[in-house]
């Protein structure tokens, strides 16, 4: 069983980002400029985007952080992200999901320029992505290309079990590995909450990608010896002798299933700081308008 280092994986391709960063600073070119907009104080989402300024820093890119109650308006919130559309010097920005439930999170996402959306969120960029076409790819599943990639992890021909079909994760990850591409030429299927017997379904799986929102959801019964499983989850479980009061779990039993993988990622350390990069890469290639032109 190997270790997928999610961690330090994101540290290189940083790295690799900074070098470029002092590059683009030598010749007096543009410095990347990501925005992310914050709505509430959900104790996750201040965490993911905090993250996500740190980064931006961490890299020498320019970061702004738009912070608004959630008692904002959705037409408010819809002028805040048309000031970001016109605003020359952000080169991408983000709307942190969830929302409040009073506005209309496809609304949001309509409402911001494709050429600015660096989550890939908005259909232009979920089109572009099905189609094989230049796009901003989602940041999870984007993530996860990267590992397989930098692991050298063979997908062709592979059958690949996505569990769970949402829009930010499952779904954009099908349709990724099921195209063609270096990473890529799997056979896919998607299960999800009306799948009939998920496990006969994730023991034909060469290769899992485990995003359902639920710890430990994947246990060893349901993975075949030598499977390679990539877990999204980052699930909060009380616990009182944590530092926060809280521990991070994935969607699979570590400790059970590990042993059975040929690559396995850790959760905390491996799919979520690809996630962070990923957005970084995006943000990059944002700024060197390498997408649209
Ligand atoms: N909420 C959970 N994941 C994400 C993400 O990748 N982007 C945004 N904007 N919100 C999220």
């Amino acid at each position: 069983m190997e270790l997928i280092d999610g961690k330090g994986l994101a540290e290189t391709i940083k790295n690799e980002i900074a070098e470029e960063v002092t590059q683009i600073k030598t010749v007096g070119g543009k410095i990347p400029h990501l925005a992310a907009v914050l709505i509430g104080d959900d104790p996750a989402s201040q965490a993911y985007v905090r993250n996500k300024v740190r980064s931006c820093e961490k890299v020498g890119f320019k970061s702004t952080l738009v912070r608004r109650p959630a008692t904002i308006t959705e037409t408010e919130l819809v002028r805040i992200i048309e000031d970001l559309n016109d605003d020359d010097d952000i080169d991408g920005f983000i709307v942190q999901l969830p929302l409040p439930k009073h506005i209309n999170e496809e609304n949001i996402t309509l409402a911001i320029d494709p050429r600015k959306d660096v989550d890939g969120f908005h259909p232009a960029n979920f089109g572009r992505m099905a189609l094989g076409l230049p796009a901003y790819l989602p940041a999870t599943p984007f993530g996860i290309i990267q590992m397989l990639e930098r692991y050298d992890i063979e997908t062709s021909g592979k059958h690949c079990v996505v569990v769970g079909r949402s829009n930010i994760v499952g779904t954009p990850i099908a349709i990724m590995l099921s195209r063609k591409g270096k990473v890529g030429n799997c056979t896919v299927t998607v299960t999800h909450s009306r799948t009939k017997d998920l496990k006969a379904e994730t023991l034909r799986a060469d290769i899992i990608i485990a995003a359902i929102g639920r710890a430990k959801f994947i246990t060893a019964d349901m993975v075949k010896d030598g499977a390679v499983v990539i877990d999204v989850g980052i699930n909060r479980v009380d616990d009182v002798k944590a530092r926060r009061g809280y521990r991070l779990k994935g969607d699979v039993d570590f400790k059970k299933v590990a042993p059975k993988c040929s690559y396995i990622t850790p959760v905390p350390g491996g799919v979520g700081p690809m996630t962070v990069t990923a957005l970084l890469m995006n943000t990059l290639k944002a700024s060197k308008k390498s997408i649209y032109g």
